[in-house]
């Protein structure tokens, strides 16, 4: 179930150079928020480019305070529009939306996957699945586009970092340490999100190692409902591949079955 509502922006504050974390008070949801959902958000009213929703994954849901975080990346006017919110304003929100990761009983070890911005969804994840064995690989570029991982660190037990500069943590990819780990860690499912080219070595090196997935798909969205067709993405059904929705069939979709083109 999700609503439109004005919610307050508890607290926006810079976590790396370019990159915010937004906590929000007053979403309203009647079901349980899934790792992978998302809140449609519009940065503002004023002209034209602002009316447009921004897409941006729940990051964390405080189970204090019911606060939901956002971690996005300043980047165009949407966002920074979104980085001059102060604490006490009020943000139109719709959400949260999608159909979020949702794992069968016999998942008993599960690998996060992230890349860049891709990591953030995947934080949450950690804290829904803490009950799990899980493990976690994350990378980005350089240490100016890292995500901190705050309290999802404790959730998981082992996290392994690395950047292409080697500023932080291993030098190199994500997909190198999987290589590498995949038989120590011996996941029963993988759950990734992040850049297309690392989500498809991804997908590759699930197929050779006979391992299930999910991914939590991006695309450039306009309604964030089901009525644009704006997000579609190739899905595989029965040896074919039809056009699905991020925004209402996905954004978490079977990673083995995601048509990269
Ligand atoms: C399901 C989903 C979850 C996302 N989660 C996050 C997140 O947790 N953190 C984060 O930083 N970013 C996330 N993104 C990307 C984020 O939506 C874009 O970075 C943001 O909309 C850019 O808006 P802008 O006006 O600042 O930039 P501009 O590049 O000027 O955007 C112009 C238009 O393009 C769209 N757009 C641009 N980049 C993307 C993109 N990668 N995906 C979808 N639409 C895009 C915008 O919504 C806007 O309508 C997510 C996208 C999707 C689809
Ligand atoms: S954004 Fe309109 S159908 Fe998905």
């Amino acid at each position: 179930m999700m609503t439109n509502t004005i919610c307050r922006v508890e607290y926006n504050d810079y976590i790396n150079k370019n990159i915010k974390k937004m906590g929000i008070s007053g979403i309203e949801h009647k079901r349980e928020v899934l790792p992978g959902q998302f809140l449609h958000i519009k940065p503002g009213s004023d002209y034209h480019g602002l009316l447009l929703r921004r897409p941006i994954s729940i990051s964390d849901v405080l189970p204090s305070t019911g606060i939901m975080e956002i971690i996005y990346l300043i980047k165009g006017p949407g966002t920074a529009e979104l980085s001059r919110l102060k604490p006490g304003d009020g943000v139109d929100v719709l959400g949260p939306l999608g159909n979020g990761l949702v794992l069968d009983d016999n998942v008993k070890n599960l690998l996060l996957i992230g890349g860049g911005m891709g990591v953030a969804p995947l934080l949450y994840a950690a804290r829904y699945y803490k009950h799990l064995s899980l493990n976690g690989i994350f990378g980005w570029r350089d240490t100016g586009s890292l995500i901190p991982l705050g309290a999802a660190k404790d959730f998981m037990d082992r996290v392994y970092i690395c950047t292409q500069d080697g500023s932080t943590g291993h030098r190199g990819l994500v997909t190198d340490i999987f290589c590498e780990r995949v038989e120590d860690i011996r996941p029963d499912m993988v759950f990734a999100c992040g850049p297309v080219a690392m989500l498809k070595e991804v997908q590759r090196l699930c197929t050779r190692f006979g391992l299930d997935s999910r991914f939590s798909m991006e695309e450039r969205m306009g309604c964030g409902v089901g009525s644009c067709m704006t997000c579609a993405c190739k899905i595989e059904r029965d040896g074919n591949w039809q056009y699905e929705r991020v925004c209402c069939d996905g954004p978490v979709f079977n990673g083995q079955r995601v048509v990269f083109d």
